[in-house]
């Protein structure tokens, strides 16, 4: 069996020891400076490929991605045909995204930027605090990911709603859903967090009309990707104090330009796209146990179905 390994190279070295200790008879190249003959490969592990290079090669049996979201491959409008896309579900990307989610609905709620902010200035003051029950926290996406931190925040006590394409069943959170739900939705949400896939229907929809339909002094997560925000619509709604505060992890270029405005700007929290990173010892489980099944004539788990683009 044959890897290929099409993403940073930087990462490569801790991927082929994760891939090698679960399948030791493999070969595992790195693209392009260890690629062989292109029919060899059975799997292709990627992360954004130069679009049409995997159909260059004529044997994949499977292409695995390094991240939950799969844009970055669907981008490519050459796939090959009939080989499937296989989105990473894994323990620790999901336990991170939760972590990366609570710790910001907490700084959110208890106002932890305006204390830090004053006590950086020797300032001593009280706020009132609001009771988090009354906390309305609201998640945009209940994949995978959403419906994890979704339940965690929930278990703290907030008052938890989520909203996605179709209606989802979870214990302790609201659900709205399709293109009716999502106004009222947002109406009640005073923390957003976005954990969308990135698709033709997703993208900007955080924008003038849907951060209007947030209520005054709502504060924004963004961990899912950069172009789900329109960032001028974003620049507009913090400046006119609608919206308080954001928190972003991905943006429409990746690294932040340097002369961009979230850098500076005093309402902004920029963080690397770094809300949760794929670890390879714990992800290369996942990748054995969906090997496994293509090898057997089965399907994978978590196939992309390319239509609708997650
Ligand atoms: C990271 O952005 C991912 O899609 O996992």
């Amino acid at each position: 069996m044959k890897f290929l390994f099409l993403s940073a190279a930087d990462k490569a070295q801790a991927w082929r020891e994760a891939i090698l200790a679960r399948f030791p008879d493999a070969g595992f190249d790195v693209w392009p400076d260890e690629i062989g003959d292109k029919a060899d490969y059975d799997y292709a592990i990627v992360w954004r490929p130069a679009a049409g290079e995997l159909r260059t090669f004529p044997n994949l049996k499977g292409i695995l991605s390094l991240g939950a979201g799969v844009d970055g491959i669907l981008v490519d409008d050459a796939l090959p045909d009939n080989v499937p896309v296989v989105r990473l579900v894994d323990r620790c990307l999901t336990e991170g995204m939760s972590e990366y989610v609570l710790y910001w609905v907490i700084h959110y709620h208890r106002r932890l930027g305006v204390y830090l902010n004053w006590t950086s200035q020797k300032i001593w003051k009280q706020m009132r605090q609001t009771d988090t029950r009354d906390r309305k926290v609201g998640f945009l996406g209940l994949g995978e990911l959403g419906s994890d931190a979704a339940k965690k925040v929930a278990a703290l006590g907030f008052d938890v709603a989520g909203w996605s394409r179709s209606e989802k069943k979870i214990e302790g959170v609201t659900s709205y859903h399709g293109e009716d739900g999502l106004t009222p939705f947002l109406n009640r949400t005073e923390i957003l967090i976005v954990l969308l896939p990135l698709t033709d229907a997703t993208r900007g929809i955080i924008n003038k009309e849907t951060l209007a339909a947030l209520p005054e002094g709502a504060s924004l997560i963004n961990c899912a990707r950069g172009p789900h925000v329109v960032d001028e619509d974003l620049l507009a709604a913090l400046d006119s104090g609608h919206i308080n505060a954001a928190t972003l992890d991905v943006f429409h270029t990746e690294p932040l330009p340097e002369d961009h405005p979230y850098w500076d700007h005093p309402k902004v929290t920029v963080t690397p796209h770094i809300a949760s990173l794929t670890v390879p010892s714990s992800a290369a489980d996942w990748m054995e146990e969906n090997i496994k099944l293509i090898e057997a004539g089965k399907p994978p788990l978590n196939t992309v179905d390319l239509k609708k683009g997650y």
